[in-house]
């Protein structure tokens, strides 16, 4: 992890990609480009944004690092302290409570052996609640990365859906490839 904002180094294909993005915008409007930097940042530095990282994009953007905190901070998509390999956000809201959403979630624990916030001790897993991921016909439901896993109304599923996890890669991005 880099301790300082000099030690933070974006791969070239990370770079050439901020760069895409900020071409988008006018002269002056560079900050637009905000939130696909910090999609990029995150996949690029383990699945989390360090403050060292956001005071880069600050730097890059040429904006104050408040302003990158500000955003970051806002929403749940970015997460801000290290994660595991694969970060499950579960949905807890009332639609899929009424499907069985607070069962998924407390067999998730149970098997995981962590709580909502927490990463498994292999590193595998990060449990994380969200807010209405917009499958409510389908929950109780839960997102990895661009994924949904939908159904999880079941031990049987819930193992099937972990086992799949388990024998899964992280996704590469598509610039990256
Ligand atoms: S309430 Fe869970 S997806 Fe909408």
């Amino acid at each position: 992890m880099a301790e300082t904002i000099n030690e933070v180094k974006f791969s070239d294909a990370a770079m050439a990609e901020i760069q895409r993005y900020i071409s988008h915008y006018p002269e002056g409007r560079q900050k637009s480009a905000l939130l696909p930097i910090l999609h990029i940042a995150q996949a690029e530095f383990g699945g989390w944004v360090s403050p060292e990282v956001m005071d880069k994009i600050a730097e890059i953007l040429n904006i104050q690092p408040i302003e990158v905190y500000e955003v970051a901070t806002f929403y749940t998509m970015f997460n801000l302290k290290p994660v595991g390999k694969h970060v499950l956000e579960v949905c807890r809201t009332g639609p899929c409570c009424l499907r069985g959403a607070e069962q998924m979630i407390d067999m998730l624990k149970q098997k995981l052996n962590i709580e909502e916030g927490e990463t498994s001790a292999d590193g595998m897993f990060t449990l994380k609640p969200v807010e209405c991921l917009a499958s409510c016909g389908s929950g109780p439901m839960l997102q990895v990365r661009e994924t949904f896993y939908e159904n999880l109304d079941s031990e049987e599923r819930v193992d099937a859906f972990i086992a799949h996890m388990r024998s899964l890669e992280p996704e590469t991005p598509t610039w990256a490839k």
